[in-house]
């Protein structure tokens, strides 16, 4: 039996002609139940209440409206001697539309007026949509369509969006890269002075953002070696572990002195001074000043040639040549080659990476998979600091949108995994970077590995399909009470479908990205499609590119070893001592030139597997 909706024409948004779908049943806290009525024909698609749907229920002179989780068959004894059953919808009621006094109804989130039991339930009409998602504005940008209606184009609300952080979440393959630069475009079309900053550690989104973008890659990035804090220098040192205590010991202490060297020779016309006190240089190994390569060799070797005991002199030799070694490694030139020839290059390279100024160019793609693996995780960690700490000392003059891929790598919620000061400067972001205009967005396919303190500070989430349970239980413990029931789709939403929540969107909605355009799709390098084009488009640049990455991975260490040319005699009282220094130079000398990185050097082992 179909329900006629009361003609109530102060109404705001109910159409005389829709027709009801159910009644209310029962209402507790933020939910209602809706008994659907029977069809005697099976209904249309576009008719049916299904789960993720908006359904009105008229109640007085608002609209109430309510999203359904669930839907149930319950058997009722309708009819005497027969059993029948009939469907409920369970709804999260989350906001209402309500008459306003210029006639047009207005959408607000919360309820304020309950439904009653026997209410009638209407589909919503494309009118009342329209009124919960607005229309694109100066503030607003069309990111989407309403799954329930494509007709409907879903706005979200840029400030919101991008100034409490927001995250895209679900498994490989369901569309988040593709999603991210649909985003992206829009909060770059809506705000063309933000400036963004992707990390980007497949080099899949070169191409998506066209001459807006600034690609940087090994190849054309400086990231001088002197503005790693020590826990980033060392980690790079060491390929990724971390040296003994002795070590770390050495290396704190003479850093800071190669750095009051460096700054004595711009002032004093090189005049290279031998006493030092590590206390009273005012730098400390953090401190982002330039020093020289040299000067920490300098110094490493005039204190080991003070030194009497063997062993001790060992842990310096091995330093030394650990330094050495990366220095003269090309695949580290980004580190080292120039870094201060040229002085303080920290402007340069500051301007380089957040675009200051933007010169037409707001955004810049960081591709990481150039880099040597073992030094990712340092690189990654020395630019989220610096995002963070340019804000933090500009006071937010310009505001930047930090956005990494494979968040949970950099992140992990597991302290022992991944590298610390990353999740730190990550984690500063996401907790004190509003203040300082420094915005973050996380994509990642494994919300439940990633530090629950820093993705709980993302306020709007983009869920896609997520198939694991443990991630699937994260999200939920994510949301609110009211939203909680809603996620129960998420493992079978369908490509490029999305749950957006939080505090960009109007109301928790299941909605649809575009189609994006081939030619702006996210695709990594070297992808699995065997119908790539690849071999067609193949030109001598390209082979050449190919080429160059190739050997610089493979290629033995030149030995560039200009510290004796370079540096006046050590300081030297005691003969003896100079000697050891210079025999340790000329066996440095000898393993530079003969030897494949040992085993245990911090580099890679990129060649081919040593079969034993
Ligand atoms: N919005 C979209 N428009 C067009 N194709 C898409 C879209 N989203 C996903 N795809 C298709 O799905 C594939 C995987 O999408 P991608 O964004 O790389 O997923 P993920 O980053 O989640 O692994 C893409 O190569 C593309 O073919
Ligand atoms: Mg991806």
């Amino acid at each position: 039996m179909a329900l006629t909706v009361p003609q109530d024409t102060t109404a705001p948004a109910a159409p005389a002609a829709l027709e009801a779908i159910g009644r209310v049943t029962s209402v507790s806290g933020a939910e209602a139940n809706v008994t659907l009525t029977q069809r005697d024909s099976r209904p249309d698609d576009s008719e049916q209440a299904t789960v993720g749907k908006f359904v009105g229920i008229l109640s007085g002179r608002a609209v109430i409206i309510g999203l359904v989780s669930e839907i149930n068959d319950m058997p009722s004894q309708a009819v005497e001697g027969e059993r029948t059953h009939r469907s409920v919808a369970r709804l999260a009621l989350i906001g209402e539309i309500s008459p306003s006094e210029e006639q047009s109804a207005q959408f607000k989130r919360g309820i304020e007026n309950y439904p009653m039991i026997g209410d009638s339930a209407i589909l919503m009409s494309e009118r009342e949509l329209r009124i919960v998602y607005g229309a694109a504005d100066s503030d607003r940008a069309h990111i989407g369509d309403l799954q329930q209606n494509t007709d409907i184009g879903v706005h979200i609300n840029i400030d919101d969006l991008v100034s409490r952080h927001f995250a895209v979440l679900g498994s490989t393959g369901v569309g988040k890269s593709s999603g991210v630069v649909i985003i992206l475009q829009k909060i770059l079309a809506a705000r063309p002075n933000l400036r963004m900053f992707l990390v980007d550690p497949h080099n899949e989104f070169g191409h998506c953002f066209g001459d807006k973008a600034q690609v940087l890659s090994p190849r054309n990035v400086r990231l001088p070696f002197w503005l790693f804090n020590f826990e980033e220098i060392v980690d790079a040192f060491f390929g990724g572990r971390t040296g003994s205590d002795e070590e770390l010991e050495i290396l704190s202490e003479v850093i800071p002195l190669a750095k009051a060297a460096y700054l004595q020779y711009r002032s004093a016309e090189r005049q290279y001074v031998k006493k030092r006190d590590p206390k009273n240089t005012g730098f400390t190994a953090d401190t982002p000043v330039p020093y020289r390569i040299e000067d920490l060799i300098a110094v490493l070797d005039e204190r080991m040639g003070k030194l009497e005991n063997l062993s001790s002199r060992m842990i310096y030799h091995k330093l030394i040549m650990r330094i050495q070694t990366l220095r003269n490694n090309p695949r580290y030139a980004f580190m080292f080659e120039n870094a201060n020839l040229g002085g303080d290059i920290m402007p340069d390279v500051l301007s380089q990476l957040f675009r200051l100024p933007a010169n037409g160019k707001p955004i810049t793609i960081m591709q990481l998979a150039g880099f040597p693996a073992e030094v990712i995780d340092s690189v990654v960690s020395v630019l989220c600091r610096m995002a963070f700490d340019f804000g933090l000392w500009s006071d937010g003059v310009a505001p930047l949108l930090f956005v990494c891929e494979e968040a949970h790598r950099y992140a992990p919620a597991d302290t022992k995994a991944g590298f610390g000061p990353t999740r730190r400067a990550l984690s500063r972001i996401a907790r004190e970077g509003r203040k300082y205009g420094v915005y973050l967005g996380l994509i990642t396919q494994r919300p439940c590995e990633i530090d629950p303190t820093i993705i709980s500070q993302c306020s709007t989430l983009f869920v896609m399909r997520l198939s694991n349970d443990r991630d699937q239980a994260f999200i939920r413990a994510a949301v609110s009470d009211a939203a909680e029931n809603l996620l129960s789709f998420i493992p079978t939403l369908g490509p490029r479908e999305v749950f957006t929540f939080g505090s960009g969107t109007a109301v928790p909605t299941r909605m649809r990205f575009p189609e994006l355009p081939l030619a702006m799709r996210p695709r990594s390098e070297a992808n699995s499609n065997t119908r790539s084009e690849g071999g067609a488009t193949m030109n001598r640049d390209l082979m050449m590119s190919v080429i160059e990455r190739w050997r610089s991975a493979t290629a033995n260490y030149t030995e560039k070893v200009e510290i004796e040319t370079q540096l006046p005699a050590p300081a030297s009282n005691a003969r003896e001592a100079q000697s050891v220094a210079d025999v340790n130079r000329a066996l440095l000398r000898r393993s530079l030139q003969t030897n494949p990185p040992a085993a245990n050097s911090p580099l890679p082992q990129t060649g081919h597997p040593r079969i034993r």
